[in-house]
């Protein structure tokens, strides 16, 4: 689960860097960071139960989102990280069974909750990586909306998220990135909506909505994910200056398979199970785009 140990491993690599802080200090600072408000407007998606809706639903949540990495299959959520140091974060139960959250919510707030990572009551949702997903049009957040309504009642009642002492020293000192909602630029817009198809424009969405700038940097040149520990495999540069010696067939054969053509096997970091999932169209839009950014040399991400 890459975007799992993205975040534990933010975390352990944390630890050494952090001096003592008084231990009321600590607690007042993290529950302070825990408990703040944000704003972002409330906007209407469309929503709807057509059966091409539900699928494009389908499809964001899993090769695109990667929404059930955290949230499971059924989307019933699962406790995603439970340190004895640091703590336990469950993904919500995003149901309308016993111990889900959905009953609450309206699609407004859902939309908010995705694209800004600002829960019903204001507070930043941890370690979701909304930042990927402040452009997501409104098609598209619809499109998940309705499928996560569609979905069957799932009983379970998770245990609840709590931070542990190292992990509120952490985030009292600032070194614990797990609040996205306090570094999202909270003004960025949506997307307009965008057919789906083999574009550039498209294949520009892909690569910010699929997570790829997340990791590989805005400018796709790879480099150490910041926050990961020095052991960790840095991403590859995917300007033309990294990939260009791949032929569009070989591009595709490694975001399919996780192999590259030498035959070595990519870190699991790399989620490259979800984006074999991407359809033709969108798999074409996204190498096409790949072909088109600024050649980088390694690493300026
Ligand atoms: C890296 C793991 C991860 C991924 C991927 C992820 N989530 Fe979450 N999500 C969480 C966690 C953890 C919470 C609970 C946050 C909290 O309680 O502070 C959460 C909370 C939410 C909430 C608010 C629920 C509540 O309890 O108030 C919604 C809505 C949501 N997620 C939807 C989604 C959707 C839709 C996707 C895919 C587009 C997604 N999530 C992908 C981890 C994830
Ligand atoms: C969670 C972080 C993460 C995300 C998200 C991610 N990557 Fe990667 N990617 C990596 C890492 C780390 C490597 C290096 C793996 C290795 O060296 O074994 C990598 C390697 C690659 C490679 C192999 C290039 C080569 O030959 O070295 C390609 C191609 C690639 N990524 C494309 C993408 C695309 C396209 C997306 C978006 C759809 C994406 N990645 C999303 C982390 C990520």
């Amino acid at each position: 689960m890459p975007r799992l140990k993205r975040v534990i491993s933010v975390v352990l690599a944390s630890v050494g860097a952090i001096g003592l802080m008084a231990a009321g200090t600590v607690y007042g600072v993290s529950t302070t960071a825990l408990t703040k408000a944000y704003d972002a407007p409330l906007r209407d998606v469309p929503v709807s139960s057509d059966s091409a809706t539900l699928a494009r639903g389908a499809h964001l949540v899993t090769a695109v989102g990667k929404c059930v990495d955290c949230h499971s299959a059924d989307f019933g959520g699962k406790v995603v990280i439970d340190d004895p140091a640091l703590g336990r974060i469950r993904a919500s139960n995003l149901t309308t069974g016993r111990g889900g959250v959905l009953g609450n919510y309206t699609d407004a707030q859902l939309a908010r909750a995705i694209r800004h990572g600002i829960k019903r009551d204001g507070r930043g949702a941890l370690i979701m990586p909304s930042d990927d997903w402040i452009t997501l049009a409104d098609e598209d957040v619809g499109a998940i909306i309705s499928y996560i309504r569609s979905l069957p009642a799932v009983d379970r009642e998770l245990a609840a998220t709590v931070l542990r002492p190292i992990g509120r020293t952490l985030l009292a000192a600032g070194q614990l990135p797990i609040i996205p909602a306090a570094r999202i630029d909270h003004s960025m817009r949506a997307s307009a909506v965008m057919p789906v198809d083999s574009s550039v424009a498209y294949g520009k969405y892909m690569a910010d909505v699929g997570g790829c700038t997340g990791c590989h940097g805005p400018s796709l040149s790879g480099g150490k994910i910041p926050g990961t520990p020095p052991d960790f495999k840095p991403a590859s540069n995917l300007t033309p200056e990294g990939i260009g010696r791949l032929t569009d067939a070989q591009l595709e054969s490694v975001l399919r398979t996780g192999r590259r053509p030498d035959g070595s096997e990519l870190d699991a970091f790399m989620p490259w199970r979800y984006t074999a999932l991407l359809t033709p169209v969108e798999m074409r839009a996204l190498i096409k785009y790949l072909r088109t950014v600024d050649a980088k040399p390694y690493g300026g991400r």
